[in-house]
């Protein structure tokens, strides 16, 4: 057996309705005085307001900053950053999707320590610690709940990355209460998103090891047989926890085997077009698994019999099925099929592939070498429309 190391978080607390309880957590940490970090759309829901009261009858005087963006820029990070300094916080709480908890991560790290932002981006930059964090996702999608990487726009079209085990919160809590209310369309995308982290982990090339494949089989298992459900029948509470769960599991597999071509090649869709990042891997998941084949065909094979339980069929005929169910999939949950129906132009797949190759940090983890020349083929495949 090949050596490996697997990380993840000390707590993860998975009941519905459990970020009500938010506050033994913050007394166990020793936080008396949180910077909650959140989105506005999930404050014109009504999604924040019981959890701070929560904390507030319990004593503990909230901090609220709500103004975090999606694809978070640098000026949320900083803003919320100089409100919780201001105030003195003694913890961090992020409530909310990627983007709250990327956001809630990194500001913890600033508070601890003396670093500027520009300074924790890359890996294992960040050198003060850490203020006590909680992160509590509303979406079951990126599983930054328990990754140890925070994702911030940069400029127009770049992101850059903070990555260090010290952004792994103290406490990941999953309560699928919250998910209720996330609409059919977030509800897809993100879905798909943890699918893709649980497919790629499976196949990923340098750091897939007995752990991270067991936890990615039985996200795609959650996330598989509960999609449809959870898109379908926002109320389902079974979907919903499973769908939860899923994601973080995902979420755990991929901190450890990172993820790969899907989503190589997916970021330069957000940076060009803002689709969101769920989307923009879907968009390219069947290409880009259609190109693996000749290096990941068993793996896929093994997928195929948890995505379509009781496959019979060769090893090539299964790991096709996949691919097949996977468009499906897709299809059923109201997410376009192509780039040309999502809108992006023929013309601009040199680009978008040039732009890829600047992903070998994801890269080099695809189970088959990806040039330039692959690139385009893989968007022309995903584009459709003659591209
Ligand atoms: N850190 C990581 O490991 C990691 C991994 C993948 C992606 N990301 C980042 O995460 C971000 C995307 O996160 P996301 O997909 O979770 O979305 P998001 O946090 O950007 O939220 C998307 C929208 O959904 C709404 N929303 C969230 N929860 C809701 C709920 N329960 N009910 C109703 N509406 C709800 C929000 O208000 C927001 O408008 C991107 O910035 C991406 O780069 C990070
Ligand atoms: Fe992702």
């Amino acid at each position: 057996m090949q050596p490996f190391v697997f990380n993840t978080v000390p707590q993860l607390i998975c009941r519905p309705g459990s970020a009500l309880a938010l506050a033994e957590s913050c007394q166990r940490l020793g936080i008396r005085q949180p910077l909650l970090v959140t989105d506005p759309g999930l404050i014109g829901i009504g999604l924040v307001q019981p959890v701070q009261a929560a904390l507030e009858a319990a004593g503990m005087p909230v901090v609220l900053y709500d103004q975090v963006r999606e694809d978070p820029p640098e000026a949320t990070v900083e803003a919320a950053a100089a409100l919780g300094r201001a105030a003195g916080v003694d913890g961090v709480i992020a409530l909310g999707g990627g983007s709250s908890m990327d956001v809630a991560k990194v500001v913890a790290a600033l508070l601890a320590g003396s670093q500027p932002l520009q300074a924790l981006y890359g890996v294992d930059q960040i050198s003060g610690g850490r203020l006590p964090l909680i992160l509590v996702p509303t979406t079951a999608g990126t599983g930054s709940e328990v990754t140890p990487v925070a994702v911030i726009t940069t400029g127009e079209t770049t992101k850059a990355g903070v990555s260090s085990a010290v952004l792994l919160p103290d406490v990941a809590l999953l309560d699928a209460d919250l998910t209720l209310g996330l609409p059919p369309r977030v509800t897809a995308m993100t879905g798909v998103d943890a699918m893709v982290h649980a497919i790629e982990a499976y196949t990923s090339k340098l750091k897939k090891n007995p752990v991270s494949d067991n936890l990615a089989r039985e996200a795609l298992r959650l996330l598989a047989t509960h999609i449809r459900t959870a898109v379908s029948d926002g109320d389902n509470r079974e979907a919903r926890a499973a769908m939860l769960l899923g994601a973080c599991l995902a979420g755990q597999a991929f901190a450890n085997a990172p993820v790969a071509a899907v989503h190589a090649l997916a970021y330069p869709l957000g940076g060009h077009y803002h689709i969101p990042h769920g989307l923009s891997n879907s968009l390219v998941l069947p290409a880009v698994l259609s190109y693996n084949m000749p290096a990941a065909e068993a793996r896929y094979a093994e997928l195929a019999e948890i995505v379509v339980p009781g496959i019979t069929g060769s090893v090539s005929a299964r790991a096709s099925a996949l691919v097949e169910a996977l468009k499906q999939l897709i299809a059923d949950v109201g997410l376009p099929a192509t780039l040309a129906d999502a809108g992006v132009p023929a013309a601009d797949l040199p680009m978008l592939a040039a732009d890829a190759m600047q992903q070998q940090r994801l890269l080099v983890n695809n189970p088959r070498e990806v040039s330039e020349a692959d690139a385009l083929a893989i968007y022309r495949a995903a584009h459709g429309a003659g591209a």
